[in-house]
């Protein structure tokens, strides 16, 4: 599904982006979405490009990377590695706040106490690691926000389409039950992305709820998007709802794996549609399976290698407006920040391939106990 011309645009973005040139005479957006809108797709994420990039020397620069935690299966399998590989020679330090927002404001200080030229987070509150935001910037240290809004002009937010996602997911749980009891597990309150992925959702649903066809007979956030937490909570609901429960919306494939699981005991997996994201190794097996309808899958090879180049090109002096495809974004704080949205692609039992070609997952790991020709790709 990658064209040749496409996957060329995206490894120009990564390379220009990597020497720290300007997109002047750039090709038109390759990566980046306008905005966090269900705009058409301008470009599936491409692991080829990811894995194509040039190398950057990265000579002399020290980026540290401050990680909310390794919780979900992505960052340490694919986020990390691509930043690295994408850093070429600089200095990679790494900090892990084990889902504690006060430690991530202490991994912050002690990188610029480091003298990291860039750091990079991933941030357990997008409020609350204000405060060492602040002081990077005072102390001339570039800051990215990396897949989670931090609520400050002075970073550069490289994320994923997140309102695209939740439309994606409603989209197609939607189209399997355009009627019903719907139930919206949420992740963090202290992510954007929740808030986001709901908002993309509405776009899908909210006529239905309106005329009444869609009854939401449950909503929670859940902190820390913890899967034994959603587990909890989809079995609460199913008890307020007397098993009545005709669709979930799941913000993400580890929470999708905790409601999958109390469908299970009560005998409803793979007859109530449940979307995810991520493209966990589980999740993909899941829609092999058909307990899962649709999971999101965000290449976060190309996050990794998009937000490791810019920030080489930042240490080497480039403007964060003059990183190849940076478009403004309106916050919901209404700060502009300068962003590189990608986009997303729903991998459905109709597209498995995708995954399998795009060497994410092996087809031993996605066919796993799925009988043999009951899917397209296994
Ligand atoms: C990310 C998701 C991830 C979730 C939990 C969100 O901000 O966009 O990919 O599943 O955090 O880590």
């Amino acid at each position: 599904m990658f064209s040749s011309r496409k996957v060329a645009s995206l490894v120009a973005v990564v390379a220009l982006a990597a020497s720290g040139c300007s997109s002047s005479g750039s090709s038109p957006s390759a990566s980046a979405a306008a905005s966090q809108s269900s705009a058409p797709a301008s470009v599936a994420a491409s692991s080829a490009a990811a894995s194509s990039a040039a190398p950057s020397s990265g000579a002399g620069c020290t980026v540290g990377v401050s990680w909310n935690n390794y919780q979900e299966e992505r960052w340490a399998k694919w986020d990390e590695p691509a930043i690295k590989k994408a850093l070429g020679t600089a200095k990679y330090i790494a900090t892990d706040a084990k889902s504690k927002s006060e430690q991530q404001l202490s991994d912050v200080e002690s990188l610029i106490a480091q003298k990291v030229n860039v750091i990079i987070i991933l941030a357990q509150d997008g409020t609350a690691i204000e405060p060492a935001v602040q002081k990077a910037t005072q102390a001339g240290v570039k800051v990215i926000a990396y897949d989670r809004l931090i609520e400050d002009a002075s970073t550069l937010y490289i994320t994923f389409d997140n309102v695209k996602v939740g439309h994606l997911q409603a989209q197609y749980v939607f189209a399997q039950k355009p009627t019903g009891n719907y139930v919206i597990i949420k992740g963090s309150p202290t992510d954007a992305n929740a808030n986001f992925l709901r908002q993309g959702m509405d776009e899908v649903i909210k006529s239905a709820v309106d005329s009444g066809a869609i009854k939401i007979v449950g909503e929670t956030y859940t902190p820390n998007w913890d899967p034994p937490t959603a587990k909890t909570e989809m079995e609460q609901f199913l008890t307020k709802a007397g098993g009545k429960v005709d669709a979930v919306l799941s913000e993400n494939d580890g929470m999708a794996g905790g409601v999958i699981s109390a469908l299970q005991d009560k005998g409803l997996a793979g007859t109530v549609p449940v979307s995810g994201q991520d493209g966990d190794q589980a999740a993909l097996n899941r829609v092999a399976l058909g307990t899962q309808t649709v999971d999101v899958w965000k290449d976060a090879r190309l996050l990794g290698t998009t937000a490791g180049a810019a920030a080489i090109a930042l240490c080497n002096g480039t403007a964060m407006d003059k990183i190849t495809n940076v478009k403004p974004f309106t916050s919901p704080g209404k700060n502009t920040l300068n962003s590189i949205l990608l986009d997303p692609d729903p991998i459905t039992k109709d597209n498995l391939a995708d995954v399998l070609d795009a060497g994410w997952i092996t087809k031993d790991q996605l066919c796993q106990n799925v009988k043999a020709g009951s899917v397209k790709g296994c």
